[in-house]
């Protein structure tokens, strides 16, 4: 007899897809409850006690309990009251394709296994690196998230210092210590010292960089990169990336971008100018998980020249092979070639020279496993390319933009509001703003209040050693009434 999990089940498709049509109808969706304790309905070990059992469950019960228990004890990132971290706002389109990415079981490790994937994937990678401004042969991968993104990057960065002169052996990157807490992370795990430069006004300046490069500072002759934030998480700043960038082309070093919520904003004509200097960078990222628009998990990692992080990333194992020989029939097979180690030169990437960003993809054998430090990876860029390709570029440039008025217009009604003070006035969708009066304690009593009450998701943070209040605004949903009705619980 075969075994059942390998049969379909008519009902159990129903009653799951039904689930799942149900939760895409929601206009808007609840906001729902977090780990919260207070507002746990009941114990979460109680609801699950002794429900993995050799004999199995029916799965009507057990959507019951996750739809009942389990699903209102996650907060609905991609709620419109959702305002906390980073939130979410796949399209219903990328909601959609992901389920079709999930039942196919599409993988996008190599080009051998999953070409189509791929060339789509890539075509989406073009989009963005040429948003970005970078020249044609850009190219990278998606990966789960910002933190993979930024440490895969900064592997290149390390890996590749020789070529550009330094041979050091205790590479130091710089930034200062406003970058986010996954670049030091990503540091600590590659076994590099943080140069750290000093902020000024919160954001890193070429001028303050070159002067840092060129003081005594100890590392300063061991600088082979330096990471720049084009959206800092915690206010929405934008480094000096124009300055940044020429000193990092003067001097020979690595130019990481960091844009992994700000980057979504490329896409917005009017906000376009901020970003001046990402055509200079080496690699970047963009989370499109976050103001992209797209499901969890989606980060796009792109590099100028990826030839280079092939180099460092490609693995080498016997059964591994088959996928880096060139394929019969494929217009450039073998042009990157697996650890070819061609520094400084450009592989045939998404964008690969001689013709247009749309026939340039989908023809170019490509290994998205070369280009981060993973190996089986889902095709997790398909979601937000079958959005993309279905609402098209217009229809995200304004959700981009509504997200960045929304911003503007809660500053305004902060400003405007007597019992409230604007830290500053925002650059992206992020708006800091005080309570006159309040601690820290005020601030969470009043997080939890809102969240208990469904009001909205809130949380608080520090500015400058003082508690705030932070909004993330990049739900095109979140209307100005909520903005309001979430102020008028402050007074
Ligand atoms: C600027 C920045 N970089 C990196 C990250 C980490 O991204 P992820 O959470 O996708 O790993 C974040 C997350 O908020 C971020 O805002």
């Amino acid at each position: 007899m075969r075994n059942p999990m390998f049969v379909f089940d008519e009902k159990m498709a129903d009653l799951v897809l039904g689930y799942c049509r149900q939760r895409l109808a929601l206009d808007p969706v609840p906001l729902d409850y977090g780990g919260y304790a207070a507002s746990l309905p009941s114990s979460l070990r109680d609801v699950l006690g002794g429900l993995i059992s050799p004999e199995g469950n029916d799965p009507a019960r057990v959507l019951e309990l996750f739809s009942d228990h389990l699903a209102t004890a996650v907060i609905s990132a991609d709620s419109p009251r959702y305002l906390s971290f980073i939130p979410a706002a796949p399209t219903k389109a990328s909601l959609l394709f992901d389920m079709v990415v999930s039942s196919g079981s599409l993988h996008g490790t190599s080009w051998l296994e999953a070409a189509g994937a791929v060339a789509a994937e890539n075509q989406v990678l073009t989009f963005l690196a040429e948003l970005a401004g970078l020249p044609k042969g850009a190219g990278g991968c998606f990966v789960s998230g910002g933190s993979a993104a930024n440490l895969s990057a900064l592997m290149v960065a390390r890996d590749t210092a020789s070529l550009r002169g330094n041979t050091t052996q205790r590479p130091r990157i710089a930034c200062t210590d406003e970058a986010h807490s996954s670049v030091g992370k990503a540091l600590h795990v590659l076994g590099v010292e943080p140069f750290l430069v000093p902020a000024v006004d919160h954001r890193l300046s070429g001028e303050v960089l070159e002067a840092a490069l060129s003081s005594d500072q100890p590392g300063a002759a061991d600088v082979v990169g330096v990471v720049a934030t084009a959206g800092t998480t915690n206010a929405g700043l934008i480094d000096d990336l124009s300055g940044v960038g020429a000193v990092a082309r003067r001097r020979g070093l690595w130019f990481h971008v960091d844009g992994a919520y700000g980057c979504g904003a490329l896409l917005s004509p009017a906000a376009r100018p901020l970003f001046d200097g990402m055509e200079l960078v080496d690699s970047f990222v963009v989370d499109p998980h976050k103001w992209l628009f797209a499901p969890y998990d989606c980060a796009a990692l792109i590099y100028r020249q990826p030839a280079l992080a092939k180099a460092v990333h490609t693995q080498d194992a016997a059964y591994l092979d088959v996928i880096h020989v060139a394929l019969p029939g494929s217009a450039g097979a073998g042009a990157a070639g697996a650890g070819d180690g061609e520094a400084g030169t450009t592989g045939a990437g998404p964008g690969a020279a001689g013709s247009g960003a749309e026939t340039d993809t989908g023809d170019e054998p490509w290994n998205p496993t070369d280009y981060a430090y993973h190996l089986s990876r889902r095709a997790r860029g398909l979601p937000l390319w079958f959005s993309l390709a279905v609402y098209g570029t217009d229809a995200y440039r304004d959700a981009v933009e509504t997200a960045l008025a929304n911003a503007r217009a809660a500053a305004a009604l902060i400003s405007a509001t007597p019992y409230l003070e604007l830290v500053r006035e925002p650059t992206l969708s992020i708006v800091l703003f005080r309570r006159k009066g309040w601690s820290r304690s005020d601030y969470e009593n009043w997080s939890a209040r809102l969240l208990a009450d469904q009001v909205a998701f809130v949380t608080p943070t520090s500015w400058e050693g003082e508690p705030t209040a932070r909004f993330a605004l990049l739900h095109p949903d979140t209307t100005a009434d909520i903005v309001r009705e979430i102020i008028e619980t402050m007074a």
